[in-house]
């Protein structure tokens, strides 16, 4: 589908979408299913997802796979939620490829397993010279984290001479973030029914619009997804100016 069969106005798009993708637990626990299926749901989920944000020509979709303190879940779901990393990433990165698409993973991706972080940076380098959809994984990631490690990086210039504290500024602070490069995020979307940012891309979202909605992650559809889209183009942001 093209976007004049989605009715859509690319003018209005939104340049970088992010995603909380919530829900996956609560939606198994009433099917009576392990979490675990949940997550498993999610995938064909973010699948569905990544393929609109390609056919809409989404400059940039971040999704939020696994923060920082997700490592405070029981064993089994956190080695569950790691083979499905492993599992999704070669399954899908030939398709993902041959759609142009530019994979990233954002985090601290040190603290993954050797093996999971072979995948992710083999993967990325496949990706690395594609034009298409940027697509950021966030894997142990955490908004605040990465600001630390952002004030740390620019700390080491300072005690190397290779930069003054008054030299920096927005732009630059911006440079040392996972999302270089990368346009700041225009519509954040979180599904599962909750109304918080839960520590996603706190930089990035400063003149984000938000978008809730009470549908868990596995039954959110690309028509949901459309819709949300189609609201931020009705949206009159301001970035702190008045019209
Ligand atoms: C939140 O739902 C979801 C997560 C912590 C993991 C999200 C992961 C996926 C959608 C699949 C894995 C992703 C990739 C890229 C392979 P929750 O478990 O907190 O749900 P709940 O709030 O209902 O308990």
């Amino acid at each position: 589908m093209n976007n004049e069969e989605l009715k859509i106005d690319s003018e209005k798009l939104p340049r970088h979408v992010a995603i909380i993708m919530d829900g996956n637990g609560r939606w198994a626990s009433v099917r009576g299913l392990l979490r675990s299926a949940g997550h498993s749901a999610g995938v064909k989920t973010l699948k569905k997802i990544l393929t609109t944000a390609v056919n809409l020509k989404l400059e940039a979709l971040t999704v939020y796979a696994f923060s920082t303190e997700n490592w405070k879940r029981p064993h089994a779901e956190v080695d569950f939620l790691m083979h499905l990393f492993s599992e999704y990433i070669e399954r899908e990165k030939a398709e993902m490829h041959s759609n142009n698409v530019q994979l990233k993973f954002i985090g601290r991706l040190e603290e993954f397993s050797a093996g999971i972080q072979k995948q992710m940076y083999d993967a990325v380098e496949l990706m690395k010279n594609n034009t298409g959809v940027k697509f950021n994984i966030a894997a142990n990631y955490g908004g605040q984290d990465e600001i630390v490690r952002a004030t740390q990086n620019l700390a080491k210039k300072i005690s190397a001479g290779e930069l003054q504290p008054e030299n920096i500024t927005a732009e630059i602070f911006e440079t040392e973030l996972d999302t270089k490069s990368q346009p700041p995020v225009d519509l954040l979307i979180r599904t599962g029914g909750d109304y918080r940012i839960s520590n996603f891309l706190l930089w990035q979202s400063a003149y984000a619009e938000l978008w809730f909605t009470d549908t868990t992650f596995p039954e959110f559809t690309q028509e949901e997804f459309i819709s949300a889209l189609v609201d931020f183009g009705k949206r009159d942001r301001k970035f702190g100016a008045i019209k």
